[in-house]
C-alpha cells in the first residue's frame, strides 16, 4: 500500500470538536498512503472533504452550504470537460457526525456528493476512495463502532498531525450518558476506551517527534477505562484516567499533558490527586455544567445537581493555586423558565468559572428533548438569554484574567505576530490562558517564564523574565 508518490491533492475542512480534528489527522495519514497530499487550497484539490459536526443545527447547516459551493465548482469543471477543455475530476466526500447521522439522505440531497462515510468507517477509507475513483457513489455508515474495539487496528494508522506544538491523542470515544439534548451518543456510539499501552506508545512517539504538549481526548475523558479489564489490558492496576496520567507523566522530556472533556461527577478524588502529583499535567479542567438550575439539570438527564457541581469545583480550587475551570452552558433548554435561566448566570458568578462555551438550545433528531415541542422556548427568548449569558461570560473572563496580574506563569510559546516592527509572542500558561508578550520569534516552541502585567477579556499581557 505504501505509495508516497503523491499524484492527487486533498482538501479537508474540519468542523466541530477536537475529536474531529484528531480524526482528520488520521484520515490525512491514511490518504497519504495512497497518493493524496494535503492542500490548504480547496481550488487545487481533487478530493474535497468536509469532516462535519452535528451538535447544533447551525454546525450541520455550515457543512451543507460548503458542500453546495463545492458542487457548483464540480459542475463548472464538468462544463469544461464537455467543451473538451482541461478540467479537474473533483470528488466530494462528507464524513464525521452529520454523515453518521444523515447517511444515504446526503447522497439524495446532494447529487454531486460522491462519498458519505461515518465515524465508524474511517478504517475502510482505502477501499471507499478506490470505489469513488472508479465512478461509484458510496455511502458507508456502520452503526457498530470499530475504533478502540477488540481486533480493530484503526488507531495504529499513520497520523498526519497538524503543524502545531500539540498532539491530540484520543483515549476514549462515544458516550453512554444520553443527555436529553445531545446527538453525540448517536453519532459516536457507545463508550469505549483505548488500551493504555497503545496510548503510551503514541504519546512517546509524539514527544520524540518534538511535540511539546499532548492532549488526551474523549467525549467523557474522565470516565476512561471503565470497560477495560485491569488484568487483561493493564498491569493489574485499575484502568483510570488518573493512572494513565501517572504513566504518561513518567515519559522523559519537557512537555505538558492536558485532557478534555470531563463529565463533572466522573472527576474522582484520585484524578485530582494525580493532576496534583504529576508535574507535566496542567492545572486546567473543562467541566461542562450545562445549566445552573438543578431541575433543568434533571430534565437534561445530567447526573448531578447544582450543589454537587459546586462541591467538585471547590475541591479542585482547594487543591490548586492557579487552576482554571471552564464550562459549557445551554440557554433556552425546553421548559427553562426565566428564574431557572438566572440560576445559570448566578452559577458562573458563584463558581467563579474562568470561561464558558455558550449556545442556544438546538433540537436534534433522535434526542428526547427534541420531542418536547410544547415546551420549546421561542427563538427571540433564546437569543435574548444567549446574549445575557455571553455578557456574563465576558464579565467572568475579565474578572478571572485580572486575578492573574502580578503573577509569574510558565508559558509555552506557540506563535508570533509582527506589529509595527515589534515581535509579539503568543503562548499559553498551564491553566490554558493565552498570554501576549514581546520577545524573540526563535522562542516559539520554548517554555519561558512571563510576569503578567495586564488583562483583557480574552487574553493576558506580560513581560518575559
Ligand atoms: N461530553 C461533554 C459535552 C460534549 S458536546 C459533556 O457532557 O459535558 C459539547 C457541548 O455542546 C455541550 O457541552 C453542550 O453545551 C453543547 N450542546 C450539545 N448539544 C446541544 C444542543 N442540542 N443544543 C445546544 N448546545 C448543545
Ligand atoms: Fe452529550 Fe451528555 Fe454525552 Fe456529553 S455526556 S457527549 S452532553 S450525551
Ligand atoms: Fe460535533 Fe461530533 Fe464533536 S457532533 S462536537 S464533531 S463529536
Amino acid at each position: 500500500m505504501e505509495n508516497k508518490n503523491f499524484t492527487k491533492k486533498v482538501y479537508i475542512e474540519t468542523m466541530g470538536c477536537q475529536m474531529n480534528k484528531s480524526d482528520t489527522e488520521r484520515i490525512l495519514g491514511m490518504l497519504s498512503h495512497f497518493g493524496y497530499e494535503e492542500t490548504q487550497e480547496p481550488k487545487d484539490a481533487d478530493l474535497l472533504m468536509v469532516n462535519t459536526c452535528s451538535i447544533r443545527q447551525l454546525s450541520a447547516d455550515k457543512a451543507y452550504s460548503l458542500v453546495g459551493v463545492w458542487g457548483k465548482w464540480k459542475s463548472d469543471e464538468r462544463q469544461k470537460e464537455l467543451q473538451g477543455k482541461p478540467f479537474r475530476n473533483i470528488k466530494i466526500a462528507f464524513c464525521g457526525c452529520v454523515a453518521q447521522q444523515d447517511k444515504e439522505k446526503l447522497l439524495k440531497r446532494f447529487p454531486y456528493v460522491d462519498l458519505v462515510f461515518g465515524t465508524n468507517n474511517v478504517y475502510e477509507l482505502p477501499d471507499l476512495i478506490k470505489r469513488i475513483n472508479d465512478g461509484e457513489r458510496v455511502c458507508a455508515t456502520n452503526e457498530t463502532p470499530k475504533k478502540f474495539t477488540d481486533g480493530e487496528e484503526e488507531a495504529k494508522y499513520e497520523i498526519k498531525r497538524a503543524k502545531s506544538l500539540n498532539a491530540w491523542i484520543p483515549i476514549m470515544e462515544g458516550c453512554d450518558n444520553f443527555c436529553t439534548y445531545c446527538i453525540v451518543p448517536f453519532t459516536r456510539g457507545r463508550e469505549r476506551s483505548r488500551k493504555p499501552a497503545e496510548i503510551l506508545e503514541e504519546a512517546k512517539k509524539a514527544i520524540n517527534e518534538g511535540y511539546k504538549e499532548i492532549t488526551l481526548l474523549g467525549q467523557n475523558v474522565d470516565s476512561y477505562g471503565k470497560k477495560l479489564d485491569p488484568e487483561r489490558d493493564y498491569d493489574g492496576r485499575e484502568v483510570t484516567l488518573a493512572n494513565l496520567l501517572r504513566d504518561l507523566n513518567k515519559i522523559d522530556g519537557k512537555f505538558r499533558i492536558r485532557f478534555v472533556t470531563s463529565y463533572p461527577t466522573d472527576i474522582s478524588d484520585d484524578l485530582i490527586k494525580a493532576v496534583k502529583e504529576c508535574d507535566k499535567v496542567c492545572e486546567f479542567f473543562h467541566i461542562p455544567m450545562q445549566s445552573g438550575n438543578s431541575k433543568v439539570l434533571k430534565e437534561m438527564n445530567r447526573r448531578y445537581d447544582r450543589q454537587q457541581y459546586g462541591e467538585i469545583v471547590k475541591k479542585i480550587r482547594n487543591t490548586f493555586e492557579n487552576v482554571a475551570i471552564t464550562s459549557d452552558f445551554i440557554a433556552g433548554f425546553p421548559g427553562e423558565t426565566e428564574e431557572e435561566f438566572l440560576d445559570t448566570l448566578s452559577a458562573i458568578d458563584e463558581f467563579e468559572l474562568d470561561y464558558s462555551n455558550t449556545a442556544a438550545y438546538s433540537p436534534r433528531v433522535k434526542t428526547k428533548a427534541a420531542k418536547w415541542t410544547d415546551k420549546f422556548i421561542d427563538e427571540e427568548t433564546k437569543s435574548d438569554r444567549l446574549a445575557r449569558l455571553n455578557e456574563k461570560n465576558r464579565e467572568a473572563c475579565i474578572k478571572s484574567n485580572k486575578k492573574c496580574v502580578g503573577k509569574i506563569f510558565e508559558i509555552l510559546v506557540e506563535s508570533f505576530e509582527e506589529k509595527d516592527n515589534n515581535i509579539i509572542l503568543a503562548g499559553r500558561a498551564r491553566n490554558n490562558k493565552i498570554v501576549h508578550f514581546a520577545g524573540d520569534k526563535n522562542l516559539v516552541g520554548a517554555f519561558v517564564n512571563v510576569k503578567i502585567t495586564g488583562a483583557s477579556t480574552w487574553h493576558l499581557r506580560g513581560e518575559l523574565i
